[in-house]
């Protein structure tokens, strides 16, 4: 042990006949010593040993008046070599120390851990990439367009006459907010993705296949399988030739990668304006363990309208072209077993972590 007077207590380290410090032995000593430093209180003791006023340190600085001048070099060098070391130890022990301190006091390392919770997507972002991967693994390309339209690319531009119904306020959320290309015109949230068909025809030249994912908008009174916010995934495709048993083709190859291949489906006849002839797709519910009801609408489809391809300021009779758009929610509810189209935006971790 060193002890703060040099001369007294320093044993082998300090030859009092020739002044000289044995430097050696002080680090080994100082390193032994540290090793047994297991507490705040003795960290602190051995830091008033070597670096205290009246530690070992300062004691070999004042040993300075009286060595030899040839001396000096080396035992200024071997004090701050000293107080180096020390203060190396002090920082090691101090960490050491701290976090078992820790340990000791927040965890007890017999119960079971509490592990992190990741978060993951929500089912309808899941939904909406499962779906876009499967159209983009057949060369459709994806690109969002405005939720805020014109009432030209929400209806005009798709064949939607003046008088339609869907046009009514009750059918649409128009903005209080004039359309700044067409005069007494307001904009409007787009009550489906279909704009989207216009406004990329207008943008771009055939041959092309897109699809055009997001949000829609109608003032629906909100019930199990209503709500005035729902997701729509569009997609279009316009080439010189261009056939409805494509479109069968690759909505059955859809259907087969979404649901699975035993999916059963069937195009039924019905009216859309923007496509001519035009389809609605089910899908048989049996087949996927759904009992309410054998068959369940998932999309409407048809070749693209004559009317469209010429609003978009296509020249006549040289394209072709289908559409065909269907409801993510609807899309998620059949795949997953959901019965309630509420449960995707109350945000309740109960239900988003199921998937
Ligand atoms: N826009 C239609 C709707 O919201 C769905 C639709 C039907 C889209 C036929 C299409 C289509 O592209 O060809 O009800």
């Amino acid at each position: 042990m060193f002890l703060r007077c040099p001369a007294k207590k320093a044993g082998q380290s300090f030859n009092k006949a020739s002044m000289q410090w044995n430097f050696q032995d002080i680090y080994d000593q100082a390193q032994v010593e540290s090793q047994a430093v297991d507490s705040p209180q003795a960290l602190e003791t051995f830091r008033l040993k070597y670096l205290g006023k009246k530690g070992l340190v300062a004691a070999i600085f004042a040993s300075l008046a009286s060595a030899q001048s040839g001396d000096k070099a080396a035992i200024g060098k071997g004090a701050n070599d000293l107080r180096g070391l020390v203060e190396r130890l002090i920082a090691e022990k101090s960490a050491i120390i701290s976090t078992a301190k820790i340990f000791e006091e927040q965890v007890d390392v017999s119960l079971p851990g509490t592990g992190e919770t990741l978060g993951h997507t929500h089912i309808l972002t899941q939904t909406m990439q499962e779906i876009i991967s499967v159209f983009e693994q057949m060369g459709f390309v994806t690109i969002e367009t405005p939720e805020i339209e014109t009432e030209f690319h929400n209806f005009t531009g798709l064949n939607i006459p003046i008088d339609h119904p869907s046009r009514d306020a009750f059918d649409t959320f128009y903005l209080d907010a004039q359309d700044p290309s067409a005069t007494g015109r307001r904009l409007l949230l787009r009550s489906h993705t279909s704009p989207g068909q216009v406004r990329i025809m207008k943008q771009n030249k055939p041959p092309m296949a897109v699809i055009v994912p997001g949000r829609v908008y109608r003032p629906d009174a909100v019930d199990a399988s209503h709500s005035f916010m729902f997701h729509q995934i569009e997609g279009l495709l316009v080439d010189e030739k261009v056939q409805f048993s494509e479109l069968k083709g690759l909505l059955t190859e859809f259907c087969r990668r979404f649901f699975g291949p035993k999916v059963i489906m069937r195009f039924r006849p019905h009216f859309f304006p923007f496509t001519e002839p035009s389809a609605e797709v089910d899908i048989n519910a049996e087949v996927l363990g759904i009992q309410r009801k054998k068959w369940l609408e998932i999309l409407g489809c048809g070749m693209v309208n004559p009317k469209v391809f010429k609003e978009a300021g296509y020249p006549k009779n040289k394209y072709k072209g289908f559409a065909f758009g269907m409801g993510v929610e609807r899309m998620a509810m059949l795949k997953y077993g959901i019965n309630d189209i509420r449960l995707f935006y109350e945000n309740d971790v109960r239900f988003l972590k199921q998937f």
